[in-house]
């Protein structure tokens, strides 16, 4: 595991500057992005080094980790809407390079979703890079604590915190979609390179857990431990806890 901290004035910018350096050391190379609070600027930042150097996307895949069940694609906290308004949109990429899960709906028969997001990945060659964020009880992607290792693209009930955490961006907490589908842990810890990222200070406890602790479905984000290309890009804050006692 390599583990960057940054001052967190500086934090999106620079860490979009070193995701920027990997991903332009290959033009097919297959990226998958999480959305959240973490990434917004991390994103903006990366699309404006691809735009300001000119780098060509032409050849770039993405898939997004996750989905909200119920929420139709042009829904402003849709994960495939963040993520457009965020990067996609900026550095032009046509809709055949975008993987995401397409108004998924709680009445369908998501096993065949799930599956087909699986196969696509594979039909790219995997995902090179994968960048994630960690939610406050450990979850990456929407694998809530609990979640199997083996776990492929499923689907999944959305915790109580995780939804509470998410009540800001919806008018009520009621609102928050209780389902959601996810590239599971195996699918993420498939990717040949994982980027973890994580600021301020209200995820010092479990960036230290994760890390630190013991590897546990308890704690989803801890089986990054295991892989070998393992990045986490933190600030100074979610750093406080590691930095004390590492
Ligand atoms: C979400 C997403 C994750 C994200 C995480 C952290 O619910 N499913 O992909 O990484 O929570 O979110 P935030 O960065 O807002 O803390």
């Amino acid at each position: 595991m390599k583990l960057i901290v940054l001052d967190s004035k500086h934090f999106d910018s620079k860490a979009a500057e070193i995701a920027y350096q990997h991903l332009k050391r290959k033009q097919e190379i297959s990226l998958g992005f999480a959305t959240g609070n973490t990434t917004i600027r991390f994103h903006k930042a990366l699309a404006k080094k691809i735009e300001e150097n000119k780098l060509d996307v032409s050849k770039i895949n993405t898939f997004i980790l996750d989905e909200y069940i119920g929420l139709p694609k042009n829904h402003p906290n849709s994960c495939y809407y963040r993520m457009n308004e965020q990067l996609f949109k900026s550095i032009h990429l046509q809709p055949k390079q975008i993987h995401f899960f397409n108004n998924v709906q709680a009445n369908e028969d998501l096993h065949i979703s799930c599956d087909q997001y699986e196969k696509s990945i594979e039909s790219c060659g995997g995902i090179d890079i994968q960048f994630l964020g960690i939610g406050l009880n450990g979850h990456i992607g929407f694998n809530e604590p609990g979640t199997p290792f083996e776990s492929t693209t499923h689907v999944i009930n959305i915790d109580e915190n995780s939804r509470l955490s998410k009540a800001y961006m919806f008018e009520s907490f009621e609102l928050v979609p209780t389902k959601a589908i996810t590239m599971g842990i195996k699918s993420i810890m498939m990717a040949k390179q994982i980027f973890l990222l994580a600021k301020g200070n209200s995820k010092a406890d479990i960036i230290k857990q994760a890390l630190c602790g013991p590897i546990t479905t308890d704690i989803p984000a801890s089986i990054l431990q295991l892989h070998p290309f393992l990045t986490v890009i933190i600030d100074t804050l979610a750093a406080e806890k590691i930095d004390k006692t590492e």
